[in-house]
């Protein structure tokens, strides 16, 4: 692996598979077939925006830069929910066994009379660790299936964050622990209450719900490919994706290189951008230690990111087959959250959180930078790049929104 490190920007050049990958089944785009459906079946469904940036991709000297809004996602600003829910009503449905009927129909399964009835005599109810979005998700889901939730956050929990999950009904608790061992403290209340724990990582002999959390975001892709078509727009060569535990971005990666072989496009390089002080995917795919864990309490602006150990169930996936991974500082989450709030003129704004903002960050540094041009080679970008970043959260802490907005986490002397 080839690494080189400017103005405290790290990249770590991977050298993926070139063979066709042979993705596990639950990637399989036919096990996620139905999610999309069901999506569409849940109040306040919209594709989220795809928005085209041609002013930034002008003056950088690249094709196109895309970004896929999700912080517009069922009005939770993150797209989290979009896991959570289709996990949550998968096993609803195993429960009450309506499987094959949700399958079809999606929610409306969950919802006949004796679908209610049968829910409510089960007495299901669910718990969760989460620095925020994945949390809110839960506790959304919960409430719209009519079961309760029990969310557990870790240290450095910002207020807002924790009351946007009680304001939807869910009982949370402040750990005061890292976020790792949050993850411990939920999966052994869940198994002393019978809570169905619900989480967005594997742990030992938890496999299967973070599978299918990870199918939940194959909506993503999905409705990515549509815009794609819709836009006759050329496809992305260069995917940002930020990762906390690489869920997210393994099941983006799996997803989208398979969509991309069906419809015959090269399969684009995968960035895989992480907090400098929690780069735990890029640390397991340099050792080779899958299980490779950054122990204790991290600081980063980038909560949502701020995950000691990988996910077990994709971090093969993305050691394999990710191009890049980029351990970044908060300066470059928050480079991206004032681009996207000041675009180039011309181009459309839109809200960025920290946690959402930095793929689009370290894209923009390097099309802006010619300092950064040695990091912008190893990643490849010329004239016929496409770039496509995931905008995963809007303003879900508005004070860390509005001191970015204000110049916060600048840019080292350097690069301004
Ligand atoms: C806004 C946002 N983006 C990205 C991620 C990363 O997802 P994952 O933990 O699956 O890597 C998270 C995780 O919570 C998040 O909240």
């Amino acid at each position: 692996m080839q690494t080189k490190e400017l103005y405290q920007i790290k990249i770590y050049q991977n050298q993926p598979a070139k063979t066709p990958a042979a993705f596990a089944d639950w990637l399989n785009p036919q096990q996620t077939a139905p999610v999309q459906r069901f999506h569409q079946t849940l109040p306040d469904y919209q594709p989220t925006p795809l928005l085209a940036l041609p002013n930034l991709a002008a003056a950088g000297g690249v094709r196109q830069v895309l970004v896929k809004d999700e912080a517009k996602r069922f009005g939770l600003n993150a797209f989290k929910a979009l896991g959570s829910s289709w996990a949550m009503a998968s096993l609803l449905a195993d429960r009450i066994r309506v499987q094959a009927a949700f399958q079809n129909e999606g929610l409306a399964a969950l919802q006949t009379p004796a679908a209610r009835q049968a829910l409510q005599q089960q007495q299901i109810a669910f718990c969760t660790a989460t620095d925020g979005n994945h949390g809110r998700g839960v506790a959304w889901a919960a409430r719209l299936f009519g079961c309760p939730a029990h969310v557990y956050m870790p240290a450095g929990t910002e207020p807002e964050r924790l009351q946007n999950i009680a304001a939807l009904g869910a009982q949370v608790c402040n750990t005061g622990l890292s976020y790792d061992e949050t993850v411990a403290v939920a999966a052994s209340q869940a198994q002393a209450n019978g809570w169905l724990l619900v989480q967005d990582t594997s742990l030992p002999d938890y496999t299967a719900i973070p599978q299918l959390i990870i199918q939940g975001y194959s909506t993503i892709a999905a409705e990515l490919l549509e815009q794609l078509h819709a836009q006759g727009g050329p496809a992305p060569t260069h995917v940002f994706l930020q990762a906390g535990v690489g869920s997210m971005a393994g099941g983006m990666l799996a997803f989208l290189a398979q969509a991309f072989a069906a419809q015959g496009w090269p399969p684009p390089a995968f960035i895989i951008v992480e907090p400098t002080a929690v780069a735990c995917c890029a640390l397991a795919a340099q050792t080779g230690n899958m299980q490779a864990q950054i122990a204790g309490v991290q600081q980063t602006i980038m909560a949502g990111l701020n995950c000691g150990t990988p996910c077990s169930v994709v971090m093969p996936l993305l050691a394999e087959r990710a191009a890049v991974f980029a351990a970044c500082p908060d300066f470059v989450a928050a480079h991206g959250m004032r681009l996207a709030a000041n675009p180039l003129p011309g181009d459309p704004a839109f809200v960025a959180g920290e946690s959402g903002a930095p793929g689009l960050g370290l894209a923009a540094l390097l099309l802006q930078k010619p300092r950064l041009q040695p990091l912008r080679q190893m990643l490849n970008l010329n004239a016929a790049s496409v770039l496509l970043c995931l905008n995963t959260e809007g303003d879900t802490v508005p004070r860390i929104w509005r001191q970015a907005q204000a110049g916060g986490w600048p840019l080292p002397p350097e690069l301004s």
